[in-house]
């Protein structure tokens, strides 16, 4: 194994402001501040040329934890390593003169929010290769060809505006810009989420061929575990800031451990089986991100097999293995 990514007990925690903090307002009385949760003690590893999944609900934290690694935001605590680089330690806004900084790109989730609408897609590619590697003229215009003929993006459109393409084709041009540096790590985040099922089919087949050719890493963000099984070795499961799962993706499906990822497989195993796809139904109350109990399990309220201790003892991830899962009755079972 050849690890290109190591996260540390990584921890975003947004301090609340007293008006916004609803939940609670006896902080604002006694002048305390209240913090959100949205990435807490996260521990990974993605290694060189792997895709690695990242799932979970909306609002469970993926886009902060995305954020963090692109060092858009600056952590709470925690370290990344990057190419055993210390990345975690630059501030982000000095992150972008940073030579790491090429090497990590992203492509965003609504393509026409990333791109800007007043550049054609030829200068939406250019514009890293301009700026970060000085070049101009037939040689800027060859290598942007060069890398819209790699995402299949027809050198016709290249004259385009965002607004003038389709939503796959938007897409096509924010992995070209994505790749145009040559990235080690390509962080996706749910890209192919406002596509109809037969496009995303088709980008995830670009996906998987450019991470072949061009030896990339992924780190792919999603809602959907189907997607994720399509595209990647690795999965991660998320819930309320915590990874509370990860393993071989076959292996999570077939042997999932944590009653979080238990529900997630049976929604998308019940579409499999030819019914409509279902949303993840789960009774009982969602815990609040915002000063969380320490000590209590943050899927307790809605767990279907919880038992007392469960709100004594928070479970982590195990530390080793290769399928780890942090649930205290799959690990004492
Ligand atoms: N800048 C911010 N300030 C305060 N809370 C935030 C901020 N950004 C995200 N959050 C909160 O962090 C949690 C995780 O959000 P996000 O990372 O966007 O989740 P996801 O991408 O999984 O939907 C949510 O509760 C969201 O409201
Ligand atoms: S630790 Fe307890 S509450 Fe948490 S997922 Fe496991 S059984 Fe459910
Ligand atoms: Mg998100």
């Amino acid at each position: 194994m050849n690890p290109l990514l190591k996260v540390e007990e990584l921890n975003k925690h947004f301090p609340l402001t007293p008006p916004q903090n609803v939940f609670k307002r006896w902080a604002r009385l006694n002048h305390q501040t209240s913090y959100l949760h949205a990435v807490d003690n996260v521990s990974f590893t993605l290694n060189k040329g792997e895709s690695l999944g990242l799932v979970g609900e909306s609002g469970c934290g993926k886009s902060t934890l995305v954020r963090l690694l692109t060092r858009l935001l600056d952590p709470s605590g925690g370290r990344i390593l990057f190419n055993d680089r210390h990345i975690g330690e630059v501030q982000a806004k000095e992150f972008a003169l940073h030579p790491e900084r090429a090497k990590i790109q992203q492509v965003f989730q609504d393509p026409t929010d990333s791109l800007n609408p007043r550049f054609t897609a030829f200068e939406c590619i250019a514009d890293p290769l301009k700026r970060l590697e000085k070049l101009n003229g037939l040689a800027l215009q060859n290598r942007v060809e060069g890398i819209a003929t790699q995402v299949s993006l027809p050198l016709t459109l290249l004259e385009r505006y965002p607004h003038q393409l389709s939503g796959g084709q938007k897409l096509r041009v924010g992995i070209a810009r994505g790749i145009a540096l040559q990235p080690d790590l390509l962080i996706l985040d749910e890209p192919t989420s406002a596509l109809d099922v037969s496009v995303q089919a088709v980008i995830l087949k670009l996906l998987d061929k450019l991470r072949c050719e061009l030896g990339l890493s992924y780190l792919f963000v999603s809602h959907d575990l189907n997607v994720v099984r399509l595209l990647c070795d690795r999965v991660m499961v998320m819930y309320l800031g915590k990874i509370v799962e990860i393993g071989p993706v076959e292996e999570i499906f077939q042997r999932p451990r944590h009653p979080y990822t238990k529900a997630l497989i049976a929604a998308v195993s019940h579409f499999d089986a030819g019914g409509p796809v279902q949303r993840v139904r789960l009774q009982g109350e969602l815990s609040s991100p915002v000063d969380p109990d320490p000590h209590a399990c943050r899927f307790y309220g809605r767990c279907p097999v919880r038992e007392n201790r469960c709100l004594k003892q928070m479970p982590e991830l195990e530390e080793t293995g290769i399928h780890r899962s942090a649930c205290l009755l799959s690990q004492s079972g």
